[in-house]
């Protein structure tokens, strides 16, 4: 029988209930909705709307439920409309008429909106600590690799010698901002709404500030309309997830791409590599696969929430209850995403040689010639038309830039001097580019040091 079941005068049909229920989405919501009630029934004791013996032993029973579910002594009923619902009548066969006292000045709408505020609190700080775990992993990979030279990329075409620090580190910066999007979102969720009750409020003399203190909120909502019927903290999550996703994502394309022959900038450890079932010599990165394809769900919960909101009147619909499901399909995404990336970065290896070679090629110390050029007196535009020139000779010639000879060089421009090898050495282009943010070893491990004491903040 429903707890609504007093205006009906029939049996809700069964498969009505399968599909009105929510259950097995919010269940993993159980403690918050049991604290949530219990503060609320602190409150209703506190505030005299039920007396404190009443209030106790609600608080009481809703612990024992607590600790039952738990321990796996009590079991969640499926056939239960919602967590909400189970939650309570769990009470009431166990209290009886106290239990059913509960639910006063109090609706599922301003309780579904509290439990999955709460949950949605917790789980950004989950989500926050393997974002940090992640850069702290990228610094650590940096510092060791510190060296490591390579050619960086523009359009995938090799443009100018970078250290793969610099370039790991890029990341780290995106993850950073990563974090000032979770604790933007988590300031905008720590928001009470419950006392809005249906919508409009409610008659009973409560006490709202009350209940924000008890559950640790920052604030409580000001409008009870907007309290039950606001989901944008969830989209803010889908969205900062969905980035996070994005730069996850970009991250494994570049592994996999560097995990293959044509690059060997890189081995993954043989634990976080899978084989083929037919072609033996196969090391494949499933994991960045499987985190690269995995991104687009996140979008697509991101997408299905501003859709599910974006026609409903005020205030409560039941549209929203499809909001956990694809929110929560998307914290397990990140968490789970997060979770693996990090080791597997851990136990990667970078192959020094192969990034190295690769950065000798394909004249990515063109721009360093130019400016070579343009520092002897030259103007840029014609140094940097003169070093195209030279380029196209020496890619006719099968040589490289270092290769050419000084005599040479200096029937390309009388400016050019012996000075011209160092200026175009590889390492010598990574070591000048000392502009801040710049790719230098001194800027990269600047970089770092800022980076870490963005960390512990
Ligand atoms: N299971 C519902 C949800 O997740 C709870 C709120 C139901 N409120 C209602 N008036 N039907 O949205």
């Amino acid at each position: 029988m429903k707890m609504w079941a007093g205006r009906f005068s029939k049996e809700e049909n069964k498969e009505v209930n399968d599909f009105n229920s929510s259950i097995r989405v919010d269940s993993r919501m159980y403690k918050e909705d049991i604290t949530g009630s219990m503060a609320h029934a602190f409150m209703l004791g506190k505030c005299g709307i039920i007396t404190s013996d009443e209030s106790d032993l609600i608080i009481k029973t809703l612990e024992e439920i607590l600790s039952d579910i738990e321990s796996g002594k009590l079991e969640i009923d499926y056939e239960a409309e919602d967590i909400h619902m189970f939650v309570e009548e769990q009470l009431t066969k166990r209290i009886g008429l106290v239990g059913k006292k509960l639910h006063t000045a109090r609706s599922r709408n301003d309780q579904v909106a509290l439990d999955f505020r709460m949950y949605t609190k917790k789980e950004i700080l989950e989500i926050k600590n393997l974002v940090k775990s992640l850069i702290k992993e990228i610094l650590f990979v940096s510092k060791q690799n510190i060296d490591l030279i390579m050619p960086g990329y523009t359009h995938l075409q090799r443009a100018q010698p970078i250290l793969l620090s610099h370039q790991l580190l890029a990341y780290a910066n995106m993850l950073i901002r990563d974090l000032e999007r979770l604790d933007d979102c988590y300031k905008r969720t720590d928001y009470m709404p419950l006392g809005a009750a249906a919508l409009a409020g409610t008659t009973h003399n409560i006490d709202r500030f009350i209940v924000k203190e008890k559950l640790g909120f920052n604030n409580v909502t000001l409008n009870s309309i907007d309290s039950v019927s606001d989901r944008d903290f969830a989209v803010e999550l889908a969205s900062a997830i969905s980035l996070i996703m994005m730069h996850l994502s970009r991250f494994s394309e570049e592994i996999i791409l560097w995990c293959s022959w044509e690059f060997k900038f890189m081995e993954l450890d043989d634990s976080y590599a899978t084989g083929s079932s037919i072609m033996p010599q196969k090391k494949n990165p499933d994991i960045t696969e499987l985190i690269r394809g995995k991104t687009g769900r996140t979008y697509g919960n991101l997408i299905a929430l501003l859709t599910m909101l974006k026609g409903i009147p005020l205030a409560y619909n039941k549209d929203m209850q499809e909001d956990k499901e694809l929110l929560f399909d998307s914290i397990d995404t990140v968490k789970e995403c997060l979770s693996i990336f990090t080791p597997m970065l851990h136990t990667a290896t970078f192959i020094k040689e192969n990034m190295y070679n690769a950065a000798k090629k394909g004249f990515i110390n063109a721009t360093d010639l130019a400016d070579y050029l343009a520092k002897k007196g030259m103007p840029f535009r014609d140094a940097y038309k003169l070093t195209g020139s030279i380029v196209l000779d020496s890619i006719k010639e099968n040589v490289t830039l270092d290769e050419i000879k000084i005599e040479k060089y200096k029937e390309y421009s009388s400016l050019i001097s012996d000075d011209v090898y160092s200026a175009i050495d590889l390492k010598n282009c990574v070591e000048k580019r000392l502009s801040f943010g710049g790719t230098s070893k001194e800027m990269v491990l600047k970089q770092i040091s800022l980076l870490e004491e963005e960390l512990g903040k």
